[in-house]
């Protein structure tokens, strides 16, 4: 297939860009570099089957003449905002880069007759609840810009896809963490404690309790969700039944270190505004289907410290 990956120079969507050119997929990628780096893809550059453009999904006429020249078969979309803080301080971030580039995205499938879809969603859609999180959970209250702006996103995908009929594959990430990330709270460990070796500051009490997924088990998710479910619409959770706490990523990031840091949390159950400080899923759908991740998150907290110490 002729794929387009938006959000292909990011953490998630270079690895994807490498699975699915295994699978002999021609890509392009259209990525503005504002979060990606053209370093995780730069091993790509020059391949036949592998084009990237420099663009902004956000300017519709560039993001036009794109589709009209490619003749896409499917779309993977994952270019978003993905610091969740930066959408708290200011709500044009999520409105524009998490739901405008998904709005773009929907009205060139729609114009140019592209049929298939797969969107990037999140955690952060069932906003702050203790439930276990199945794919028809609701009602659906975010609690961040964020949040907001993937849910608002696949309200409109959902719509699209019944009113145009394009076939759509929707997965809900957990925290995602592996080699390439540029952001989390892994990523945050590292740099605090290369800034100051004897100190890390943690933000809340570090009784977050999360679910975390390293990114090759989620690219197989991906692709494993894509060629398998054949509905009209297909959403699932994609992730893990385990979980870790802050506080435990944290003593691994400085055993990892080979330091003897001591630990300061700034108190409260959530590191800031926005952050949904626990989360569990239910996976039951994505298991029936035929797939469950084979890293737990300790292991994979672990992998990717390591794999960011270049260990
Ligand atoms: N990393 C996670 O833990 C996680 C969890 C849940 C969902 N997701 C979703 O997965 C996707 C990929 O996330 P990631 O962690 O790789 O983040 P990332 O920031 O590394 O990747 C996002 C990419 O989108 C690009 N982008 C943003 N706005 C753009 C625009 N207007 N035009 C063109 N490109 C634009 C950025 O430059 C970046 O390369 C996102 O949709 C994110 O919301 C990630």
């Amino acid at each position: 297939m002729k794929i387009l990956i938006t959000g292909g120079a990011g953490f998630i969507g270079s690895h994807l860009c490498d699975a699915l050119l295994i699978e002999n997929h021609k890509i392009v990628v259209v990525d503005n570099l504002i979060l990606g780096r053209i370093e995780n893809i730069s091993h790509l550059i020059g391949l036949e089957s592998f084009q990237f453009i420099e663009e902004d999904i956000l300017n519709f006429d560039k993001l036009q003449g794109i589709f009209k020249e490619h003749s896409f078969d499917m779309v993977y979309h994952l270019a978003a905002n993905s610091d969740i803080q930066k959408g708290g301080k200011d709500p044009e971030v999520d409105y524009n880069l998490t739901f405008n580039t998904t709005f773009n995205i929907l009205l060139c499938m729609k114009e140019f007759d592209v049929k298939k879809l797969f969107f990037a969603s999140t955690s952060a859609i069932y906003g702050e609840t203790l439930e276990n999180l199945t794919e028809d959970f609701g009602p659906l209250q975010p609690v961040s810009n964020y949040g907001a702006g993937k849910l608002a996103s696949e309200a409109f995908i959902s719509a699209f896809s019944a009113t145009y009929n394009i076939q759509t594959w929707i997965t809900r990430f957990p925290n995602v963490v592996g080699e390439r990330f540029t952001h989390g709270v892994i990523f945050d460990f590292i740099n605090k404690l290369k800034a100051n070796p004897h100190e890390l500051i943690v933000l809340g009490n570090g009784e977050q309790n999360k679910p975390y997924l390293y990114v090759k088990d989620l690219i197989e998710g991906i692709l494993y969700v894509c060629n398998t479910a054949q509905d009209r619409l297909n959403v699932y959770n994609l992730g893990s039944y385990t979980r870790t706490k802050v506080k435990e990523i944290a003593l691994m990031v400085i055993e990892e270190m080979g330091l003897k840091a001591t630990i300061k949390y700034t108190g409260g159950d959530r590191g800031w505004v926005g952050d949904v400080p626990e989360f569990k899923y239910d996976l039951s759908k994505i298991n029936q289907l035929g797939w469950e991740a084979k890293i737990n998150s300790n292991d994979s907290v672990r992998i990717a410290i390591q794999k960011a110490l270049g260990k």
